[in-house]
């Protein structure tokens, strides 16, 4: 017990109330360091850490990604490499920032060997992180970044972010991480952008709605 926690029970405070904020932050940190050492795929083998979700949980937007990169491997951050570096540029360029405004994370935490995506086993395995953040983030938006996340999250194999992009999704009974019925924003994956530079602008058009709703909520 801390001083001030003993001055507060001498004069009879039972407890010290945090507020929202700090709750989901804290709990996300312990539930973290449960799988710090998770080995529940093989991925684990090859990476340096296993990458988290990163921003404000209390934010109710959450972001999902596919893998953490060499870079997000290194630094144990998602979303820092070059990709990373594009979609945060792109969100700050209409005012949306990760510190205050969004939550960001992956459906596979550790990264696979050449940057391939990860496998559906490894998939099913990391499922679990996901399923926790999104319990205890309860996003009011979630959005879908390229076909592993939306596979990822609403359980349906047959998505094209091409042809579905600037849209929703309803996840499936198949979801691991998302009971059924509940939406899912896609977009482009930020790579995808960086191989195809012209789409860039059709991203820019999927992120100035995903303000508009930020707005709403
Ligand atoms: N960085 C990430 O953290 N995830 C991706 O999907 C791509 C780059």
């Amino acid at each position: 017990m801390n001083n001030i926690q003993y001055i507060y029970n001498q004069i009879g405070f039972k407890g010290f109330y945090k507020n929202k904020d700090e709750s989901i932050k804290d709990m996300l940190k312990a539930f973290y360091e449960t799988c710090k050492d998770c080995t529940k795929c093989a991925l684990s083998k090859n990476r340096t850490q296993v990458v988290f979700g990163d921003g404000n949980p209390d934010s109710k937007i959450l972001f999902v990604g596919e893998a953490p990169g060499a870079d997000e491997d290194i630094e144990g951050r998602p979303f820092v490499g070059k990709a990373g570096r594009l979609l945060t540029t792109n969100l700050e360029s209409i005012g949306i920032f990760r510190e205050k405004d969004y939550y960001i994370t992956n459906i596979a935490k550790c990264r696979p060997p050449d940057n391939r995506a990860p496998e559906e086993s490894e998939m099913a395995a990391c499922s679990y992180i996901l399923k926790k953040e999104i319990e205890l983030i309860k996003p009011r938006l979630i959005v879908a970044l390229g076909k592993t996340a939306a596979v990822g999250l609403t359980g349906i194999k047959n998505i094209s972010p091409t042809k579905q992009r600037g849209g929703f999704i309803k996840s499936t009974p198949k979801s691991p991480v998302l009971g059924p019925d509940i939406d899912v924003f896609i977009t482009y994956h930020p790579s995808f952008l960086l191989r195809n530079p012209p789409q860039i602008k059709n991203f820019q058009e999927d992120l100035a709605k995903i303000k508009d709703l930020i707005k709403r909520y």
